[in-house]
């Protein structure tokens, strides 16, 4: 009734109307606010030998400058590999080093300036090209083991009839969401309140804790809007914690936000890869053997980048091998960002069956179905994937986008200045699911409340919340209140990993249902029989407005969701097919996206509407990071020289001209009592390698390296 229809955001009106509180703007809660300003190191690693804080204490509205000596003794929270206020030690360049507060925003970005810190800069190492000798076999890192293996992947290589042996790369990227890490922090007492902008409530409250030295119920987190995260806000950064520690030094609440060009190396970003890949195919194009080895660079302390975690379970094939090596990088700490895994992974392997597809005189299509596998490759048929409609989204995906139209070989299509191009790759992400928990209530008027400090990071939350309670207890959209982002609520699986959508819906179906059996029993009717609908309790023939049954006092209850062992005896994953258009210009290089198609299955989309805006930013999401995204490093100082959207390129509307998307109707019934999967990451894993595809059919240059651009293609393109 509700759920699974394409309804209007139910926070939509608020964020457009520009009266949805966000982090920065709560001023109703602190009007008396100071402002601070993060001072970042500009040397990578070294130390501060001596900081001089007298200028800038002094200029105009300051208030203090809190640095590592004065800011008591801080915690080191497991969450973060480095320190969130460094100092006398540089781990990274732009780390914070120091805040200054004052009484306005401007006056404590100049007295930024007047801070002297002299540093003794020592030597790092920079380049990941560089630094692989160094590499060793990972640990699990953030997304899978650091290495699998099945069959015997040496000699099924050796022994195939049909090889690829080839070498792809992938820049450092950053999340560059539209809102600013920000945060307000208050303290009544020696309780901190931190109204901030994060995807991971609970963790917030325990990172806080542990960093300031507090207990868990001293510290509460409220952050109801977000504007994206894409994984970066997963932890706390350096703005809630330098506002927490200075709110408490100066007695009043203090607000940071991080500036635009403070994002990319104060924060977290995807770490660079170098990837090769092996492919043993028999000369059918059947892939006997599989290799899929990943390098990738991060601070002491730091997860590898796991973009081989997709080629554990993709394809079929007897032999296989994922490595995942790791080598220490004095850069800024790499971390998840959307699709961690995957998304660097899909960009090279599906590359890979490109040249594959080529070798063995194959349509790509019909490569993929035939290495298409109904169980993990690396378990075997006793571990079965819960559901995999794989080979039904090539065939849908390849009729809508009109694939029979592609001319096999290369560089054969043009239109005047224009050489046209069609390419193709596999959608595949993980499908995760974690516990979580909401609090239900329904108020003596009838009206239906949720509570779970769930987050919306610009998914749409808010929105599926509702239509699950409205659902299970029902009554229209219209009369349930969804309060989300608050750590005074029941946990909840927090946005990340695209677990969030499936787990906290389910988490909310199981409060609703414990809601239900209790207001059954409070009517007197049987449990069994009760059906509730058009917002009344309907027994036979009796009815009960909901309201009244939930007494002049209303009624609610909190309860959630665990997953058991679901999860391990069935691989679980999400599909697609990407398609993609392309013209390239033959004078210039320059590449262009004419269309971008993709049919996806991820189990009961609970909205098509937002389920749609999620795979339509992550395709867009995907050609950023074929086409233009890239952390530029330079070597001799350790920094990311992008780090504005002048030079640090993200796709816009002109981009990105026309895209389909197409959900297959599906139900996984072992992914959750909703029945879904997760589909906000999903988009972008293969959308980037579709287009890298369509850049080979339109021109017949190859390109291994990301991103895609046309100093990479200029002098190889044929003669205009
Ligand atoms: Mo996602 S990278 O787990 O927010």
């Amino acid at each position: 009734r509700v759920v699974g229809r394409p309804l209007d955001r139910v926070e939509g009106p608020l964020k457009v109307s520009g009266t949805a509180p966000y982090a920065y703007e709560r001023h109703d809660v602190a009007p008396d606010a100071t402002y601070g300003w993060v001072v970042g190191s500009t040397i990578a690693k070294g130390r501060i030998q001596s900081i001089d804080t007298r200028v800038a204490e002094a200029a105009p509205g300051v208030i203090a400058v809190i640095h590592a000596a004065n800011a008591g003794q801080l915690g080191q929270s497991g969450s973060h590999a480095v320190r969130l206020l460094g100092g006398p030690e540089i781990e990274h360049y732009d780390q914070a080093v120091a805040l200054i507060v004052a009484e306005r925003f401007e006056q404590a970005r100049h007295a930024a300036a007047l801070l002297k810190i002299d540093y003794v800069v020592e030597d790092g190492r920079y380049d990941l090209e560089d630094a692989i000798p160094h590499a060793r076999q990972a640990p699990r890192g953030f997304g899978g083991p650091g290495l699998t293996r099945a069959g015997d992947f040496e000699a099924g290589y050796a022994a195939a009839a049909v090889q690829l042996d080839e070498r792809y790369t992938t820049p450092d990227q950053s999340h560059q969401m539209m809102e600013p890490h920000a945060s307000t922090a208050r303290w009544d007492g020696d309780a901190l309140t931190l109204w901030t902008s994060n995807q991971m409530i609970a963790d917030a409250v325990g990172d806080m804790a542990v960093t300031l030295g507090i207990a868990k119920d001293k510290v509460r987190i409220i952050s109801p809007y977000i504007g994206g995260g894409f994984g970066s806000k997963l932890w706390v950064r350096a703005d809630a914690v330098l506002a927490a520690i200075a709110a408490r030094h100066i007695g009043r609440p203090v607000k940071v936000a991080l500036a635009r060009p403070q994002i990319a190396n104060n924060t977290t970003h995807r770490p660079a890869t170098v990837q090769r890949i092996r492919l043993g195919a028999d000369p059918d194009g059947r892939i006997v053997a599989i290799g899929h080895e990943s390098w990738s660079g991060n601070q002491p302390g730091g997860g590898t980048e796991s973009a081989g975690i997709q080629t554990r379970l993709l394809y079929r094939g007897e032999n296989r091998l994922v490595a995942h090596y790791l080598t220490e990088l004095n850069l800024p700490e790499g971390n998840a960002m959307r699709a961690p895994g995957e998304a660097a992974g899909m960009l090279a392997l599906e590359v890979a069956m490109d040249e594959l597809a080529e070798k063995v005189g194959l349509d790509p299509v019909e490569l993929r179905i035939r290495n298409d596998v109904q169980y993990d490759p690396e378990k075997g048929p006793e571990r079965p994937f819960s559901s995999r409609p794989f080979i039904e989204c090539l065939r849908i995906g390849a009729k809508r986008f009109g694939w029979s139209e592609r001319l096999r070989t290369p560089a054969s299509r043009r239109e005047g200045q224009w050489l046209i191009g069609m390419g193709m790759a596999a959608a595949f992400r993980g499908n995760l699911v974690t516990s979580s928990h909401a609090r239900v209530g329904i108020e003596r008027d009838g009206r239906v409340w949720v509570e779970t400090d769930m987050t919306d990071i610009g998914t749409g939350s808010y929105t599926i919340i509702a239509q699950t309670a409205a659902e299970m207890l029902g009554v229209d959209i219209a009369d349930v209140d969804v309060r989300l982002g608050d750590s005074a609520f029941p946990k909840s699986a927090g946005s990340g990993g695209q677990w969030g959508a499936n787990s906290a819906t389910a988490g909310v179906y199981a409060a609703c249902l414990s809601l239900r059996r209790e207001i059954a029993q409070k009517a007197g009717f049987n449990e069994a029989e009760v059906d509730f609908a058009d917002g009344h309790v309907i027994s036979g023939n009796r009815r009960i407005a909901l309201g009244e049954a939930a007494g002049p006092d209303g009624i609610s209850l909190t309860d959630g969701i665990d997953f058991g062992s679901l999860s391990k005896r069935y691989a679980q994953a999400t599909f697609g097919a990407h398609f993609c258009e392309v013209g390239v210009d033959i004078h210039t290089g320059e590449i262009r996206i004419r269309r971008q198609a993709g049919a996806f299955a991820a189990g009961r989309i609970l909205n098509p509407k937002s389920a749609r805006s999620q795979v339509i930013g992550s395709m867009t999401m995907g050609a950023g990071a074929a086409l233009m995204e890239e952390l530029v490093v330079d070597p001799r100082f350790g920094y990311f020289v992008t780090r504005d959207l002048v030079d640090y390129h993200v796709p816009v509307h002109a981009d990105i001209p026309d895209q389909d998307v197409f959900f297959l109707p599906e139900l996984d019934d072992k992914s959750s009592p909703m029945k879904a999967k997760g589909v906000g990451e999903l988009g972008i894993c293969g959308a980037g390698a579709a287009i890298a595809n369509a850049v080979y059919n339109a021109t017949g240059i190859r390109l291994r390296d990301y991103p895609l651009t046309l100093d990479k293609l200029i002098d190889r393109l044929p003669p205009p």
